[in-house]
C-alpha cells in the first residue's frame, strides 16, 4: 500500500487541467477536481459531465472519485477543486456540494483534505460534521 501523496499544488494543478476538459454547455462553470488515494500512486483527476435534463449532470469531484475506484482505490486523502467561469475567470466561491461531500465521506474521514483553488484549505468535517455512513445503518 502506498502512503506517500502528491504535492498539494501538484492535485491543484491536476484539477486546473481537468477542468478544461469539462462539459459544461448550460452552466459554463468548467470545474476541474483531482483526488489522491493511499492505495494507487498517481491521483485521479475527473472533470464535470452536463446533461440536458440538467439533473442528471455529474460533479468533478464525484468523476474523479469514481475513477479512483474503479482503479482500485479506496482510502481517499485529498480532493483538489477548481473551477473557472465563461470567461475563464476563476471561481474561488465553489464548495463541494452536499452530493459529493456525501460521496467524499463514503471513502474519506473527517480529516479528509479539501483544497479549493483560490480559497484555502479545509476538512471534510468543515463541510459535513455528521455524515450518513455505514453505522449509521447499524440498529
Ligand atoms: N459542480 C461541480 O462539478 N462540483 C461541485 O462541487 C459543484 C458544482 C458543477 C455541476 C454543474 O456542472 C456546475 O458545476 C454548476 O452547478
Amino acid at each position: 500500500m502506498l502512503s506517500e501523496s502528491p504535492a498539494p499544488n501538484d492535485l491543484i494543478a491536476l484539477a486546473r487541467e481537468a477542468a478544461t476538459r469539462a462539459y459544461c454547455p448550460y452552466s459554463g462553470w468548467r470545474v476541474g477536481a483531482a483526488v489522491a488515494f493511499a492505495e494507487t500512486a498517481a491521483p485521479h483527476p475527473g472533470a464535470n459531465v452536463e446533461n440536458a435534463s440538467y439533473g442528471l449532470t455529474i460533479c468533478a469531484e464525484r468523476a474523479a472519485i469514481c475513477a479512483g475506484v474503479a482503479a482500485g482505490g479506496r482510502r481517499l486523502l485529498r480532493v483538489a477543486l477548481s473551477c473557472c467561469d465563461r470567461d475563464g475567470e476563476l471561481v474561488a466561491k465553489i464548495t463541494p456540494c452536499g452530493a459529493c461531500l456525501q460521496v467524499i465521506a463514503e471513502f474519506g474521514t473527517a480529516e479528509t483534505a479539501i483544497e479549493i483553488d483560490g480559497r484555502g484549505t479545509f476538512r471534510l468535517a468543515d463541510f459535513l460534521p455528521r455524515p450518513f455512513e455505514a453505522d449509521s445503518l447499524e440498529g
